[in-house]
Parts: C-alpha cells; sequence; structure tokens
C-alpha cells in the first residue's frame, strides 16, 4: 500500500522475511530487511524520495557506475535498548561525510532533510528487525551510484541514493591477523583515501586476498611513498597500544575520518588514557613489539566496532601480541556498546532516537 509522510512515499511491503531469518546466526551483509530507500537525482535535483519493499532494480548498463566507478557509501548503525527504543549513533557524522565523499567523486551533495526522513521513516517500518542486546543491531548502509546512462567519461547527471539495511552481529569474529603492506598502496596524497568511495574497497581486494592466502585477514596500509608509516586497515582506523599510551595516526586525504575512531580518541580523554594522534612508523611498532612495549593493537570501525590484532606481520617478521588483562581495546568497546545501546550515560549526545 502507498502513503506519504512529509516528503516521503511510502509502499510497504506484502510479505516479510523475517521469520526464515535466524538472528543468533547471521553473515556480516548477506541478509536485507523488507523495504529500502529510493531517491533519484534529475534535473539537476533530488527528487520525492520513495521507500519500497527490498528488491532488485534495472539500471542501464551504460550507467556510469559500471564503467568509471562513480559510487560512494556509508556504514552506520541502529541499536534497540531493553526497552525497545531505538537508537543511531552520530548519524550526523555520516551525513556529513557522505556529502564529502561524493564532493571528491563529482557528485552532488544530498539533502539533510531526505537522509533523516528516510532513514527514520525506514527503521519505523523495519523495527523488528533491530534486535535488543548489546552485540546486535542493524546495519545500514547508504549509497549513492550515478545512474545516467551515458559512457562519457565526465561526472553524471543523474544519480540515486539509496540506504539499504542488514542485520548484523560483529564483522569479524575472532582477532584479526594483519600484514602490514610493502608493495601495494590503497590511497595517495591528494587521492581519494578519506573518501569512502566503493574503488577504495575494491583495490584492497586483490592484495588482501594474496595476504590471506598466508593467513592474514586484513592488510594494514602503509603511506604509497615510502611504506614507512602506519595509516588504517581498509575496513578499520588502527589504535596502537604502547605500554599504557595510545597511538593512531592522524586523518589526512589518504585516511578514513572514522567516527568510531573519533568517538574513542574523545573516550580515551574521557578515561584519563593518553591517545597521540601522529604518524607512527612501522619501525617503531615494530622495536616496541621486540622490546615487550606494545601490549596490544585493535582496528576500529562501525562494522568491526573493536576488534583485536593477534599478530601482524612486516618484511617476513611475525609478532604475536598476547592477550592483555586490561584491555583498552575491551574497555573502549564496552564503553562504547554502552552508549550505543542506551546503558549509559550519554554525555556528548551521540545518541540519536528514532521516534
Ligand atoms: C564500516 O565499518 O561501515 C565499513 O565501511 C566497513 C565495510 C567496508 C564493511
Amino acid at each position: 500500500m502507498a502513503s506519504t509522510t512529509d516528503s516521503i512515499t511510502v509502499e510497504t511491503s506484502k510479505t516479510s522475511k523475517i521469520n526464515s531469518v535466524d538472528f543468533s546466526n547471521l553473515d556480516f551483509g548477506r541478509l536485507f530487511t523488507d523495504h529500502m530507500f529510493v531517491c533519484d537525482y534529475k534535473d539537476g535535483k533530488w527528487q520525492n524520495p520513495k521507500i519500497t519493499p527490498y528488491q532488485a532494480m534495472t539500471i542501464d548498463p551504460s550507467a556510469r557506475v559500471f564503467h568509471y566507478g562513480q559510487a560512494v557509501f556509508e556504514g552506520m548503525k541502529a541499536y534497540k535498548d531493553e526497552d525497545g527504543k531505538t537508537f543511531l549513533f552520530r548519524p550526523k557524522q555520516n551525513f556529513d561525510r557522505i556529502n564529502k565523499s561524493s564532493e571528491r567523486l563529482a557528485m552532488p551533495a544530498f539533502r539533510e532533510d531526505y537522509f533523516f526522513e528516510g532513514l527514520e521513516a525506514l527503521l519505523k517500518l523495519d523495527k523488528d528487525w533491530i534486535k535488543p542486546g548489546v552485540g546486535n543491531s542493524l546495519y545500514l548502509r547508504p549509497f549513492v551510484i550515478a545512474t545516467e546512462p551515458a559512457i562519457s567519461a565526465s561526472p553524471a547527471e543523474e544519480y540515486r541514493f539509496m540506504i539499504i539495511c542488514s542485520p548484523a552481529k560483529s564483522y569479524y569474529n575472532s582477532p584479526v591477523r594483519v600484514l602490514i603492506a610493502e608493495q601495494y598502496s590503497r590511497s595517495a596524497d591528494g587521492g581519494v583515501g578519506f573518501a569512502k568511495a566503493a574503488g577504495n574497497y575494491a583495490a584492497q581486494f586483490y592484495p588482501t586476498s594474496l595476504a590471506q592466502k598466508d593467513g592474514f585477514q586484513q592488510v594494514i596500509w602503509t603511506d604509497a611513498n615510502t611504506h614507512k608509516y602506519l595509516e588504517e586497515a581498509g575496513t578499520m582506523n588502527v589504535f596502537f597500544r604502547v605500554n599504557d599510551k595510545l597511538i593512531t595516526a592522524p586523518i589526512s586525504d589518504r585516511i578514513l575520518d572514522g567516527v568510531t575512531r573519533k568517538s574513542i580518541i574523545q573516550l580515551a580523554s574521557d578515561l584519563g588514557i593518553t591517545c597521540e594522534v601522529r604518524q607512527i612508523t612501522v619501525e617503531e611498532i615494530k622495536t616496541a613489539a621486540r622490546e615487550g612495549h606494545l601490549k596490544e593493537v585493535f582496528g576500529v570501525g562501525t562494522a568491526a566496532v573493536v576488534s583485536p590484532v593477534s599478530a601482524f606481520q612486516h618484511a617476513d617478521e611475525l609478532f604475536e601480541l598476547a592477550e592483555v588483562e586490561d584491555s583498552y581495546g575491551k574497555l573502549f568497546k564496552q564503553t562504547l556498546l554502552n552508549i550505543q545501546h542506551n546503558l549509559s550515560e550519554d554525555v556528548h549526545g551521540w545518541r540519536h532516537e528514532v521516534k
């Protein structure tokens, strides 16, 4: 049945897939909820948004997204507390970032009112897909693609903004083993590394698959010029704990300005943990590991939350990291999840209730 909210046309699904879903056994990003949000850009403006049943769609084979990769995305999560209230975490950060990403790929900025109305309407319709309990969430994937049917190598004049939703548990089920990049690069100065551009992820798949053959789940990327500085892990920003001090790389045009990253920097300050935001050399981390000062390495991101690194390798030298009792990674993960699930005070106003 079609109805209209303030600005969104809503067509609800006649049936729901929810009863066929085993919520205790979810493979990240494989199942999607009953509805999706769609808004097309045409004639120089965003047209009326729609929510429709989740379904496949037809796009012309000449659409520029297929040829030139004009595509950006976001990763966000919705959480439910024990009283059934739904929350987003710092959603304005995702809105701002998708528009920054779009700008870099010569795509039009999305409208803030449509973004928030779309999310809220979608989450109300698919609210039963958000399960309460720490560790459960609904992963939200806003994305924009160039749909104009034309293959000249220039920015499109037509786009589609969408949001799809997938029930999620954690992205990594166990600590990750990572390889530090020596040859391949994820991004370069003046490039698109800071953007959540689809191509940034595609470019990592081949070197990551080589690392996976050697038993590493992820690559920690280093700077493209010298491979001396540690940057990010592609699906996560990375923190190193040397003795009781945390270190993470500064954001730049090569590194994603992660929402979880900036939240952890703030939480570290709240908890009285020193966190240095500065360039980190591979050598200093290897030396710290050899001397027993490297206590923890962990990756952080929306999908990954906080994922401990159990081993890293560089130049054929493998370092295993033993679990520490007073883990900062665990502390940040718990503190963050408590805020996200409305189990603790939200002093920074990060929770956004969906009413
Ligand atoms: C996220 O954490 O939302 C990400 O973008 C990682 C994703 C590529 C799985």
